[in-house]
């Protein structure tokens, strides 16, 4: 994004004014519309609030915008664009459409993060880029080339890449699959929208953990599906919640994430999983178990999936390079039934025409190189090496105001503060101190938590980060 530079002389004022008249002039901000407050382009431009009123009364001098109290500054219809009868309506249609937009506190923290890339991130669930095996990718992208076709791809994905995940789900997850079993996704999301929009209708009943990564996806309630909830303790869902959420709702899938948890952390029991398949086996109910953590299991061997134990069809299973590897590469995989598979690849072709074939071949050379299990023993390092640097920051800084469970792998810790403080209070006051987090009351019905993800800060960010998060807490609890 455009900043002043504070460098050529020109008043900053001025700057903000001219680059506000090009993106006015280029259709960006069309007669009518609503311009960012204040309060708010002086946070994204890292600029005082005056300054920003200078420039909007430069724009207003010129007759380019209008401010009116309690509406706000809008781009002048007269000046501007010189018929208004023809300019479209642009904010009716953005709130059109059948996608809801993000919940307010993920996009509160992504525009935190957009204005302020100092912040120390215990937000993004993803992996600093240190942890990515960048310098691997680099190497097998030099010996590439793509001197054969390079037109659309096989709709179910990039068939030697479907062949490497046939031989790594064999290896590494225990599950037994074919070639056309498998259809290549851009993430792990893809694969859970794919199935959302295609296998299920406006209405249906489904049933996810609470808390839940699913919580914060609007996209369950733009599918208009009725979202059901499954307790999550430390060994998972209970099966028997399943059962009655069957009688009381005809619930039609189940959505699981049952290798350390996003959030909690919590690995479903084994012995609850057997009872969970044969439950759903006796209702004729599918399961859709979401599982991109398991390969960061930190000392012990991951636990198997549901999958591997699946006789019968129940499970459509869901993985991806995001988390062991790159979320930037997006490139994920769903293993279902053929009749599942060929249904999704259609309506992904209607979407996108398939994915691009260069991070697929790139995913599967990565797959079958010599660097793949010594990224995955590297990764799990340095992933339990800043899981204990967390808890010695917050044993250190926050004492008993927290209590929480010792994940065993995956990126995150849940972290269970007093009930009493307010999620949208401790955030502004930890971002006005340099950090932030994910409250809890995203992911679900309880209030009283936070979710720190310690694989994106850098190792030397954790203990300061720590400290700040302290010290808003203390502001917040008085
Ligand atoms: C449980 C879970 N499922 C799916 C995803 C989506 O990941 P991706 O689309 O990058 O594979 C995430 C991302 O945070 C996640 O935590």
């Amino acid at each position: 994004m455009w900043t002043p530079d504070r460098s050529n002389g020109q008043p900053i004022y001025q700057q903000i004014a001219d680059d506000l008249e090009r993106r006015i002039s280029y259709g960006e901000f069309p007669p009518g519309s609503l311009l960012p407050s204040e309060r708010k382009l002086a946070e994204q431009l890292g600029v005082n609030r005056s300054t920003v009123i200078l420039a909007y009364a430069e724009l207003r001098s010129l007759g380019i915008i209008e401010s009116r109290s309690g509406s706000g500054t809008r781009v002048s219809k007269y000046k501007w664009g010189a018929t208004p009868k023809h300019t479209p309506n642009w904010s009716r249609y953005a709130v059109g459409g059948s996608f809801l937009p993000n919940v307010p506190f993920l996009r509160r923290i992504r525009e935190a993060l957009g204005h302020n890339p100092s912040l120390i991130d215990f937000a993004s669930g993803e992996l600093e880029g240190d942890l990515s095996p960048v310098e691997e990718i680099n190497s097998l992208l030099s010996g590439n080339h793509f001197n054969s076709y390079l037109g659309y791809d096989n709709p179910h994905g990039y068939t030697p890449l479907r062949q490497s995940l046939v031989s790594y789900l064999h290896k590494y997850r225990q599950i037994q699959t074919t070639e056309s079993s498998i259809l290549v996704t851009s993430g792990s999301q893809q694969s859970l929208y794919l199935i959302t929009q295609c296998l299920l209708s406006p209405g249906d009943a489904v049933a996810i953990e609470d808390p839940s990564y699913c919580y914060s996806l609007p996209m369950f309630q733009s599918a208009g599906l009725r979202l059901f909830r499954l307790p999550v303790d430390s060994k998972g869902i209970k099966p028997e919640d399943i059962r009655a959420l069957y009688k009381k709702h005809r619930i039609k899938m189940v959505f699981l994430n049952p290798n350390f948890q996003n959030p909690t952390g919590a690995v479903l029991d084994p012995e609850r999983r057997a009872r969970l398949l044969d439950l759903v086996s006796e209702l004729g109910l599918p399961i859709v178990e979401d599982d991109p953590f398991s390969l960061t299991a930190y000392e012990e061997t991951p636990p198997p999936p549901i999958k591997s134990i699946d006789t019968l069809g129940s499970v459509l299973y869901i993985g991806s390079f995001s988390k062991m590897a790159a979320s930037g590469l997006r490139v994920g995989w769903l293993v279902a039934p053929h009749s599942v598979v060929e249904r999704l690849a259609d309506a992904r072709q209607q979407m996108d025409f398939g994915l691009s074939v260069v991070p697929q071949k790139l995913a599967s050379q990565f797959l079958n190189s010599d660097y793949f299990a010594p990224h995955l023993e590297r990764l799990r390092l340095r992933l339990l090496y800043k899981r204990d640097l967390l808890i010695e920051a917050i044993r250190a800084e926050l004492g008993d105001l927290v209590k929480f469970t010792v994940p065993q792998g995956g990126l995150h810790l849940w972290c269970k503060v007093k009930p009493e403080v307010n999620d949208g209070k401790l955030l502004e006051e930890a971002i006005r101190r340099g950090v932030i987090f994910v409250p809890g009351s995203v992911y679900g019905s309880d209030s009283g938590y936070v979710r720190f993800t310690y694989a994106r800060a850098g190792e030397q960010q954790i203990r300061p980060g720590i400290m700040k998060f302290a010290a808003a807490l203390r502001a917040v609890l008085g």
